[in-house]
């Protein structure tokens, strides 16, 4: 596993000696542990420990001068790939769902445009009161992820719901959360109409090695799928992109997989599901050759002749016929030069996805690398033309015709 930035948080909670093994167990992994305590755990545990763990300064005033010169609060909560709160009080649950931010923690907490991971930890009639789950309740359709609390015997002698999750349950919850696991949205983004969803999106072509400095590729720039993923997000969708190599930026606020192949890029798409919509607008190659050459092949007779290919996995096709996570909306591109809607039709059936985007990439200013875009919704319903558009209107249109047929397919499941 890639080693990985995790701001911790250790709230005042009996529990927050834990968060020492927490760290130990997250450094052992190979992850890079940045702590704040707040002042009640600083009670509990010492920021003299904390540190010596973390093997770097703790963080605990919001009004310390010299942090706000070497990193400011803002920073600190940005300069992560995750923030970890444990144990968390309900204390900070309540802070956190009003939105308050009068000690760094909450500041953190509320500055943050990283996914937040919650390890509650509280007497067990604190974890019933009803303002503690209104507060939940809150937190969770914000976005926030949890992990426990755990049943048993409490430090304070009563029995019941509110232990810490062990520190092995929160550090498997926070791996599989690197692993690809995109349920725990980003911060900020859930107002949209595609609040709560997961889209994945592939996009651009794919690479398919033959020796060390020749591959099979093809024109695709990926701008379409690209403009795609950054409308869902804009929709206030979890987005997850699957990037071929393409001359583009990240869209913002989109979590991106990079790969070469088309074998790693069906790797990262099963990796990435579930999801609620799927959209297939990579330009994913047919075939690879049949063997990579170690070395590069000599320009002789012998060699012109010698490629042999082999068919690349059809990850349209596995996605909508997926034996368990088959998305509720799986979307296919269709890129054609001739009988555009015909070849699209006959993609629907045979792919057994919902909907296709055909194109015609002979068009004279081509599709294939260009800015605008003349699109055909096929599906079993029939066929829509839209008129030549920007990529981006494409997105746009296509994420808001997307949501409907999404509440749709979920009204007739
Ligand atoms: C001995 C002791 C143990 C406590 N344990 C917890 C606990 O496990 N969970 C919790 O939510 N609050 C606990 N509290 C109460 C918090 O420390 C208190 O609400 C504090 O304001 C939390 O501050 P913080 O949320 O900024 O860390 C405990 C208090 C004491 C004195």
């Amino acid at each position: 596993m890639q080693s990985k930035r995790i701001l911790l948080i250790i709230g005042g909670g009996i529990a927050a000696y834990k968060a020492l093994l927490l760290i130990r167990l997250l450094a052992k992994r190979g992850h890079k542990v940045r702590a704040v305590l707040t002042p009640a755990a600083s009670q509990f545990v010492t920021a003299l420990s904390v540190g010596s763990l973390t093997g770097d300064k703790v963080y605990q005033d919001l009004f310390s001068l010299t942090d706000e010169a070497e990193m400011g609060h803002i920073e600190l909560s940005r300069d992560a790939d995750l923030v970890v709160v444990a144990p968390a009080t309900s204390d900070l649950i309540a802070k956190m769902a009003h939105g308050l931010a009068n000690d760094l923690a909450s500041t953190l907490l509320l500055a943050t445009d990283k996914r937040v991971l919650l390890a509650p930890a509280m007497n067990v009639r604190m974890w019933h009161h009803p303002a503690t789950q209104r507060n939940l309740a809150q937190l969770k359709s914000d976005g926030v992820a949890f992990v426990g609390p755990e049943k048993g015997d409490m430090a304070c002698g009563e029995y019941g719901l509110g232990r810490l999750a062990e520190p092995e349950s929160i550090l498997a919850r926070i791996e599989k959360l690197f692993a690809g696991d995109t349920s725990i949205p980003l911060p900020g983004r859930r107002d949209g109409a595609l609040s709560g969803r997961h889209v994945l999106v592939t996009s651009g072509p794919t690479r398919e090695p033959i020796d060390p400095v020749r591959y099979i590729a093809n024109r695709s720039s990926g701008k379409q799928g690209h403009a795609i993923a950054a409308a869902a997000a804009a929709a206030g969708a979890t987005v997850t992109l699957v990037s071929g190599p393409v001359a583009l930026a990240d869209p913002p606020g989109v979590s991106v997989r990079h790969v070469e192949t088309a074998r790693e890029m069906a790797a990262a798409v099963e990796q990435a599901l579930p999801a609620d919509v799927f959209i297939a607008a990579a330009a994913v190659a047919d075939w690879r050759a049949a063997s990579e050459q170690p070395e590069k092949i000599k320009k002789d007779a012998s060699a012109a002749g010698a490629l042999t290919l082999v068919e690349n996995p059809d990850i349209l096709a596995g996605v909508s016929r997926h034996a368990s996570k088959r998305p509720a909306l799986v979307v296919g591109f269709a890129a054609e030069t001739n009988d555009v809607i015909a070849h699209a039709q006959a993609k629907l059936a045979r792919k057994g996805c919902d909907l296709i985007v055909a194109n015609d990439v002979s068009a004279a200013g081509g599709a294939m690398g260009g800015d605008s875009n003349t699109v055909h919704l096929v599906s079993a319903g029939g066929v829509v033309d839209w008129p030549t558009m920007s990529k981006d209107k494409v997105a746009a249109k296509l994420v808001a015709a997307i949501t409907s047929l999404l509440a749709r397919a979920e009204r007739s499941a």
